[in-house]
C-alpha cells in the first residue's frame, strides 16, 4: 500500500510522528479541526490517524478521495463510520493492546475509590476541614466483583482485584467458563450476575447488544447498594436510570470515565455525591499513549510493506 501523506487529527504521542517520518512519510498534525475543516482538507491525505475526539463520519470518508486507511490509536472504533469506510475500500485499523493496562488500572482505582471515599475526603481536607466522621469506607476483600466483558481489560481487572481478595464473577458471550476460570473468574449468565454483585464493571464495546446494558430493569435486579463502574463506553449504561438508582439508594455509587455524550453535560449525575468521575482518562497514561502511538504507526509500516494488501 502506498502511503505518502498522513493526517493526525487528535493529540497523539510524538512516537507516531517519528516512526512515520523515518519512512519519509509526510505527517501533518492538525488537532481540534471543526468537522467542516476536516472535510475540506482530508482530500489531500492517504491516511488519517485519530483517537476518540475526531468523528470520522460518512462525509469525511467520502471527501477523502485518496484515503486508504484510517488508524485509531486506541481500541474503540465507534467514532469511525466503519460501514462507509468499507464501502469506499478504506481500511480501518486500531491499536488494541497499548492501553489495556491503563484502562484496567483506572477501573481498579474507581472500584477502590467507591469503597473508600478518598476523593471526597481529600476535597474536604483541602478546604481546611479535618472530618474523620463522614468518610468511613468499606473493604473490598470478600466482596463480589462482576465483570461484564472478559476481553483484554476485563481479564486484567480480574487479576488485579483478585489480589485484593475479591470474589470475581463474570460474563462474556465469546468466552467459555473454562477460559474464564484460567484468570480467576467464575463464569455465569447475566441473570445470575445481577443479584450477586457488590460491584459491576463493564468492559464491552458499544454495540446493539450492549447499549443500555445497565438500565432501570437490570439495576432493579441488583443487590441494593450495588456500585457500577463504566470505563468502557458511554451508552452501555443508561445514565438517567443510574441517576434514579443513585437517588433511591438502589445503587450505592458509580465510577464513570465515559459518558453518553462527551464532554458530558449531565451535571446532576457528575455532581452526585456518590459519583466518582473522570473525563475519559482510561487511556491517559504516558506509557499507554506511547504504546498506542507506536502500535498504530508500526501497523502503517506493515501495510506499506505488505504485497497482499494491494490497494492502488
Ligand atoms: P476487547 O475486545 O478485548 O474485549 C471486549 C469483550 O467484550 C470481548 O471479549 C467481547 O467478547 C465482549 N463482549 C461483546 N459483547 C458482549 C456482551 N453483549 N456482553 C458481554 N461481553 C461482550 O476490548 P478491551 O480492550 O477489553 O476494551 C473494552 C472496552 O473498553 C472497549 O469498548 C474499549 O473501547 C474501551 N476502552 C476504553 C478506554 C477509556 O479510555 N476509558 C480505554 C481502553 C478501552
Ligand atoms: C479506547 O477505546 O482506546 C479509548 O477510548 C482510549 C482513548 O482513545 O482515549
Amino acid at each position: 500500500m502506498n502511503i505518502s501523506k498522513v493526517l493526525i487529527s487528535d493529540s497523539l504521542d510524538q512516537a507516531a510522528v517519528d516512526i512515520l517520518l523515518k519512512r519519509n512519510i509526510q505527517v501533518d498534525v492538525k488537532t481540534k479541526l471543526t468537522p467542516q475543516e476536516l472535510i475540506e482538507i482530508i482530500k489531500d491525505y492517504d491516511a488519517l490517524i485519530v483517537r476518540s475526539a475526531t468523528r470520522v463520519t460518512k462525509e469525511v470518508i467520502e471527501a477523502g478521495k485518496k484515503l486508504k486507511v484510517i488508524g485509531r490509536a486506541g481500541v474503540g472504533v465507534d467514532n469511525i463510520d466503519v460501514k462507509t469506510a468499507t464501502q469506499n475500500r478504506v481500511l480501518v485499523i486500531n491499536a488494541p493492546d497499548g492501553n489495556t493496562t491503563a484502562a484496567a488500572e483506572l477501573t481498579c482505582i474507581m472500584i477502590l475509590s467507591l469503597a473508600r471515599p478518598v476523593v471526597a475526603a481529600c476535597s474536604k481536607l483541602k478546604t481546611g476541614v479535618w472530618d474523620k466522621e463522614s468518610f468511613k469506607g468499606t473493604e473490598v476483600q470478600g466482596k463480589t466483583l462482576a465483570i461484564v466483558g472478559l476481553g483484554r481489560i476485563g481479564r486484567k481487572v480480574a487479576t488485579c482485584m483478585k489480589a485484593f481478595g475479591m470474589r470475581v464473577i463474570g460474563y462474556d458471550p465469546f468466552v467459555t467458563p473454562d477460559d474464564a476460570q484460567k484468570f480467576g473468574v467464575e463464569f455465569m449468565d447475566l441473570e445470575q450476575i445481577w443479584p450477586q454483585a457488590d460491584y459491576i464493571t463493564l468492559h464491552v464495546p458499544l454495540i446493539e447488544s450492549t447499549r443500555g446494558l445497565v438500565n432501570s430493569v437490570t439495576l432493579n435486579k441488583c443487590k441494593k447498594g450495588v456500585k457500577i463502574i463504566n470505563c468502557c463506553r458511554g451508552g452501555t449504561v443508561d445514565e438517567k436510570a443510574l441517576l434514579e438508582a443513585l437517588n433511591s439508594g438502589q445503587a450505592g455509587g458509580a465510577g464513570l470515565d465515559v459518558f453518553e455524550e462527551e464532554p458530558c453535560k449531565f451535571n446532576e449525575l457528575l455532581e452526585h455525591p456518590k459519583v466518582v468521575c473522570t473525563p475519559h482518562l482510561g487511556a491517559s497514561t504516558k506509557e499507554a499513549q506511547i504504546k498506542v502511538a507506536e502500535e498504530i504507526s508500526l501497523q502503517f509500516l506493515t501495510l506499506m510493506d505488505s504485497d497482499s494488501l494491494n490497494v492502488p
